[in-house]
């Protein structure tokens, strides 16, 4: 166990590693309770660090059996070892081999941090700190060393020996039942990229010529009798791997890349060298059991993890605060991947759904950081939505500021410099600044400051001079830690859209505005536009340039234009989500909702729009989620209201637009087989939304074409909106498809994890008591992460009414599985904490009771460091 109240950790703190690694040999005899790992360190005194220093190994619940030195056993006196720390305090020499052997227990790790087992497997998990469960090491991304890791195991009982890098020797152990793989990775690395595998696997082959001509063995490694699932997620890695020579002209490095899917994982991957693991819902996927949804996630996720193999291993960070550094860069990197690969302004607008939903959320409460932290007490709790989902909108801020050549030359610049190193984001920024020549310290402020910017933007309109002025004020709320900010710079995409529909000409005093982007930088601008000769409405923040929170003085009348004209389809897309979003919260306040023809004619003219494709169109005609208006609302939020308002508002654009609906929903039924791509998940995205909407009075015929879509689906998107569509309304069917659905799927852990959601979803009183007895299911398992948020997660995320009860039984079931599943997996422990982090937003009664929920945690002593930390600052 490590320390139970763990120390802040900060980065102006960091000092360079006192001892280097400049090899190491790891090898593992692979045991279900009792594995022996051999290390031996080529330990090297770093010149640029602290004089004299001893040597000091991080350790986590380690066991040590035996030290040497230079081949020479050590005792007592001459080291310390605990659990959780090895020290050298009079190393012999500059430089020496230091040899270690521990014994863990992988069938015991149920934290799934280190070397622990899956279905039986052995597999291991390393970010940020689990290498240290496995040996003694300076557990830490700034020591890079050379791997080489022997792996030994019975044979039949794991015939699959996996390692990072290439395979270089492998054979039976002379005499007895095992054998053995010796793998070799030639690019220094830091050990949270370190991994092995073993067990009884099944793997699909293909490969990849890069375009220098090297051929890559590519392996997927899935249970057996999944191989026929992993087709999908083969060709995704093939396109990425070409996208990267494309886009960022990055080839692969290695010989082979392999990939093992597995059942029990705390995260959706992990990039380790040539070696990436993955939680099997990011990989598996027929047209029967995974949904459009699904499909998508395993592109971007694939992408993801190929992507780190540049922005992440081959430079990587220098110390955990610069953890944007690879995510944030990388996120960004498979934005863009989907972006090619799809329809970019779709890709657009789901991502800033899922970055407002996110981060902004997050950005709100007692959980804001900035992208780069400056303090942390468990770096665990730190892989959130700031650092990814923020942190990507930064990269793609620098993009849209110094232009497609500009970005470019600037990424080239930092791998140039950086490849092998562990970089900052000072290294980062510089290189942008360096490769353009322009000042970028201003921008770098997105790093530092926590906080969603606020806009205020109003306009005015002067006929004789033919003058548009706009007046912006910038303000960035204050946060933990933070109570003042500095203006930043904020790239705003825009356009004067004029009384036909098109884009005026963009001129600020007669000088073209270049790529439509003007800057702000001060707390109060104004940009007079000149040269134009009507009045026009203007479109701003197009495709969301810069992740802020846009004040202005459009009216509804204003916005039911741009949803009609408006050049930018992510301006289109937001004026009719404003549009609803403005009545929502006036609905939740007051308990009426204004008039709704303005959003029913918006929305009719969408429908028809034959110019527009069917994933926008579903995109712009679902209402904002019960969370937007939530976090727009900001304060004293009733849920129940919440809910309530957008109940009425669905019901009277189902009401009005029944027909237009009904004909949608026949035009856009499938032509031919199932296929993922985009345009056929489009398709099927906007049949599926007129679904919902027809069946919204729950009149018997709603329901009943919900049922038959149910029964005859051939594909999981449509068997599963279906089902979601019976699941919400109180009819008899529901239970019925439920079963049917149940018996069905049986067998497939990751459709009753679809099963278990819905049901954590349905927005009723009984919802509760429905899942404490799901929780007793046999198909319901503490010990895996996915069943644990496909019910707990997924109730606390995205059911706020039950959640957030009234009578606090919701929080407090919460929070009592929070404290059961401490004990075993605390960062699933501690995430599924983290839903409480809006709870200061909700009305007195609510607010009340989930305070009382954290404080019962809070005070619980034996907590974990991740939950501790958690508790602690959403009560801060
Ligand atoms: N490096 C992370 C995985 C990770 C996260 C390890 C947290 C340890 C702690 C990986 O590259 C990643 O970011 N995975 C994401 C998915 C990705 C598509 C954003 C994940 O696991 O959620
Ligand atoms: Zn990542």
């Amino acid at each position: 166990m490590r320390d139970a109240e763990p120390k802040a950790i900060h980065l102006s703190d960091y000092r360079p590693p006192a001892w280097l690694v400049d090899k190491v040999d790891l090898d593992f005899s692979l045991h279900p309770s009792q594995t022996r790992v051999t290390s031996k360190l080529s330990l090297r005194r770093n010149p640029a660090g602290a004089l004299g220093a001893p040597v000091v190994l991080d350790g986590d619940g380690l066991t040590l059996v035996r030290l040497a030195i230079d081949g020479k056993p050590m005792a007592g006196p001459s080291f310390e070892a605990t659990p959780d720390r090895l020290t050298l305090a009079h190393p012999p020499a500059d430089a020496f081999v230091l040899e270690i052997e521990t014994l863990v227990d992988p069938t015991a790790n149920t934290q799934l941090m280190g070397l622990y087992r899956t279905s039986s497997n052995y597999c291991t998990q390393c970010e940020p700190e689990g290498f240290r469960r496995i040996t003694y090491y300076p557990d830490r991304p700034d020591v890079l060393s050379v791997f080489t890791t022997r792996v030994e195991a019975d044979e039949a009982e794991s015939p699959v020996l996996l390692g990072n890098g290439n395979l270089v020797e492998s054979g039976k152990v002379d005499g007895t039942s095992r054998h053995y793989a010796v793998w070799h990775d030639p690019w220094p690395k830091p050990s949270y990229l370190f991994a092995l595998v073993g067990g009884r696997l099944a793997k699909i082959s293909d490969s990849f010529l890069t375009r220098s001509g090297r051929e890559v063995e590519l392996g997927i490694y899935v249970e057996h009798g999944k191989e026929a699932r992993a087709g999908y997620a083969m060709d995704a890695l093939k396109r990425s791997m070409r996208w990267d020579e494309e886009a960022f002209g990055r080839e692969y490095d290695l010989d082979v890349f392999n990939i093992v899917a597995v059942s029990d994982f705390n995260m959706g991957a992990m990039e380790n060298k040539g070696l990436n693991v993955f939680n099997d819902k990011y990989v598996l996927a027929t047209p029967e059991t995974a949904t459009d949804a699904d499909y998508s996630g395993i592109e971007g996720v694939i992408a993801h993890e190929y992507f780190h193999n540049w922005t992440g291993n081959r430079i990587t960070c220098r110390d955990w605060f610069q953890l944007c550094l690879k995510e944030g860069l990388t996120v960004f990197r498979d934005q863009e991947f989907s972006s090619d690969e799809r329809s970019r302004p779709v890709k657009r607008i789901a991502d800033v759904r899922a970055l407002k939903a996110a981060q902004f959320t997050e950005d709100q409460g007692p959980l804001a950081h900035p992208v780069r932290p400056e303090t942390y007490r468990e770096i665990n709790n730190f892989y959130t939505a700031t650092v990814y989902e923020k942190g990507a909108e930064v990269v793609r801020m620098l993009k849209t500021l110094l232009g497609e050549a500009g970005f470019r030359a600037g990424m080239d610049l930092y791998f140039e410099r950086h490849d092998g190193e562990a970089a900052t984001i000072e290294d980062f920024v510089a290189s942008f600044a360096d490769a353009t020549g322009r000042d970028l310290s201003q921008f770098a402020l997105w790093y530092a400051q926590s906080g969603t910017p606020v806009l205020t933007v109003s306009g005015a309109w002067d006929a004789e001079a033919g003058t548009y002025r706009l007046d912006v004020a910038q303000e960035v709320p204050p946060t933990p830690g933070q109570p003042t900010k500095k203006p930043m710079l904020i790239p705003l995409a825009l356009g004067l859209v004029g009384p036909d529909g098109r884009d005026q000409p963009l001129a600020l005093g007669n000088v073209p505005v270049e790529n439509g982007v003007v800057e702000v930088s001060e707390a109060r601008q104004s940009f007079l536009f000149t040269g134009l000769d009507a009045r026009p409405v203007p479109s701003l923040n197009r495709g969301f340039s810069a992740p802020v929170n846009l004040v202005s003085d459009l009216t509804e009348a204003d916005r039911v234009f741009l949803a009609a004209h408006d050049a930018d389809p992510f301006n289109r897309f937001d004026a009719i989500q404003r549009i609803a979003l403005e009545m929502l919260k006036t609905g939740a306040r007051t308990g009426s909702l204004p008039a709704t023809e303005a959003l029913v004619t918006a929305a009719r003219a969408i429908l028809a729009d034959t110019t527009l494709d069917a994933a926008f169109k579903a995109q712009a005609l679902a209402l904002p989620g019960e969370g937007e208006v939530a976090r727009e609302l900001a304060k004293d939020v009733d849920p129940d209201a919440v809910f309530a308002a957008r109940k009425t508002l669905r019901l009277a654009m189902g009401t009005a637009l029944e027909g237009a609906f009904a004909t949608t929903y026949s035009a856009m039924a499938a032509t031919g087989p199932f296929s993922p791509d985009a345009s056929s998940a489009g398709r099927r995205a906007l049949r599926n939304l007129s679904l919902d909407f027809l069946a919204v009075t729950g009149s018997a015929e709603g329901i009943a074409r919900a049922k038959a879509q149910f029964e005859a689906a051939d594909n999981m998107t449509d068997r599963i909106t279906a089902l979601a569509v019976l699941t919400q309304h109180e009819v008899p069917e529901r239970e019925a498809a439920l079963q049917a659905f149940y018996d069905r799927f049986e067998r497939d852990a990751l459709v009753i994890d679809k099963w278990f959601t819905l049901q954590a979803q349905i927005a009723a009183p009984g919802t509760l008591d429905r899942i404490k007895d799901l929780m007793l299911h046999p198909a319901f398992s503490l010990g895996n992460p996915n069943r644990v948020r496909s019910l707990v997660g997924a109730f606390a995320a995205t059911n706020p009414t039950q959640f957030n009860r009234a009578d606090g039984a919701g929080h407090e079931f919460v929070t009592d599985v929070v404290l059961t599943l401490d004990g075993k997996n605390p960062q699933v422990a501690a995430r599924l904490l983290a839903s409480f982090k809006t709870f200061r937003q909700l009305e007195p009664v609510r607010r009340a009771s989930a305070e009382r929920a954290l404080r019962k945690v809070a005070e619980t002593p034996g907590l974990s460091p991740d939950v501790a930390d958690i508790a602690t600052r959403a009560l801060g």
